[in-house]
């Protein structure tokens, strides 16, 4: 089975005569493209008539490199937007209540689907950045973002209690730089960080539903075939950490996400300027990737969170610039992450 399939959507194939329960299911078939930490996929979206609850699935967590599932609920809120985003360029009223049952901490969302009219609401260059959105994890240029660029991403970023800060100044980048170098040594120096990282490394990249493809983190042929065994058996720390911190010296722009309080709710909010912001980048020809290592151990997180004019909790370390061009990842298909509850209209 080819897992890329999924990146064909196409919105001319959207089944405009077909009952409801068929046009969720193909809207969620741009849920499904959004990222995820190690691309785990953690969620399940259950079609209850007009509504698509979406929820947390904890059977998919990553308990060493994200033990509060921190960064499980960041993805969960980005596959929220691009659903959100997908019902709108259709037409759809949509209206959302995040963790609407206190007694249910899986429940992310409920998304009501509501009336369709012929008319596109939100914003049609997002949707359309759906299907060409990657990681792109390349060395970027020496091309710097043009002043316009930079705000409409700050814009996109900015809502809902995320801020967005840039880390401009070549103190702060090598401050960055060296926390980066921390982080990436301290996961890598932990044989169990390195024995779950590889469990979710695949040599091929069509091969397996989720996971990321050895290539994709830098494994080209023939090492792809082997880069599982070599995560899990070598500290490959201090050659990531020099990778990474050339990496930061080449971006463009470097963007850092933070939160003023750090609960579930708040992830799911950085989940939705993710998003956004990555689908503005892409509609302006700006890749991105994530340095996320340093937000993943306490304490580079604790210091990232004074450098330059960053407040609160840090949540996530973008790169933004111009790569080449990179390949997708595979996705779960979508009869494994959608429930369609009897009474499904
Ligand atoms: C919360 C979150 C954290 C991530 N952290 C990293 C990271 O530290 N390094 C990295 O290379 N990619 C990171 N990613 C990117 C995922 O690996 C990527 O989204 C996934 O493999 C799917 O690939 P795609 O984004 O190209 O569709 C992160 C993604 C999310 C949503």
């Amino acid at each position: 089975m080819n897992y890329l399939d999924c990146w064909d959507v196409s919105a001319n194939d959207f089944p405009t005569g077909c009952d409801k329960l068929e046009q969720i299911k193909f809207l969620l078939r741009y849920a499904i493209l959004a990222p995820s930490n190690h691309n785990t996929q953690p969620w399940l979206f259950e079609v209850r008539g007009g509504e698509v609850a979406i929820i947390a699935d904890r059977t998919r967590t990553l308990p060493v490199s994200d033990p509060d599932d921190r960064e499980l609920f960041i993805s969960c809120g980005a596959a929220l937007f691009f659903l959100e985003t997908a019902a709108r360029a259709f037409g759809f009223d949509v209206s959302i209540r995040r963790f609407p049952q206190q007694h249910d901490p899986d429940l992310v969302a409920v998304v009501e689907i509501g009336k369709r009219s012929t008319k596109r609401s939100g914003r049609p260059e997002l949707f359309e950045a759906i299907t060409s959105r990657r990681t792109n994890r390349s060395k970027f240029s020496d091309n710097q973002l043009s002043p316009a660029s930079e705000s409409a991403i700050e814009a996109a970023t900015s809502a809902n209690g995320v801020r967005a800060t840039w880390i401009n100044s070549r103190n702060d980048r090598v401050t960055l730089a060296h926390l980066i170098g921390l982080a990436d040594r301290a996961q890598f120096e932990d044989r169990a960080f390195r024995k779950e990282l590889s469990s979710w490394v695949n040599p091929d990249r069509a091969s397996e539903p989720d996971g990321l493809p050895a290539k994709s983190i830098g494994f080209d042929s023939p090492w792809n075939y082997v880069a599982p065994l070599l995560i899990r058996t070598f500290d490959l720390g201090p050659g990531k950490s020099r990778i990474d911190e050339a990496l930061i010296q080449s971006s463009a722009a470097i963007m850092v996400l933070s939160t003023g309080f750090d609960k579930p709710i708040d992830w799911v909010r950085t989940g939705d300027a993710l998003a956004a912001a990555l689908l503005t980048a892409e509609s302006q020809g700006v890749n991105a990737s994530y340095l996320n290592q340093v937000c993943e151990v306490e304490d580079t997180r604790f210091r990232l969170a004074k450098i330059g004019t960053v407040q609160g909790y840090p949540q996530l370390v973008l790169r933004l610039g111009y790569g080449i061009p990179v390949a997708p990842t595979p996705r779960r298909p979508l009869d494994s992450v959608i429930r369609i509850r009897a009474d499904a209209a």
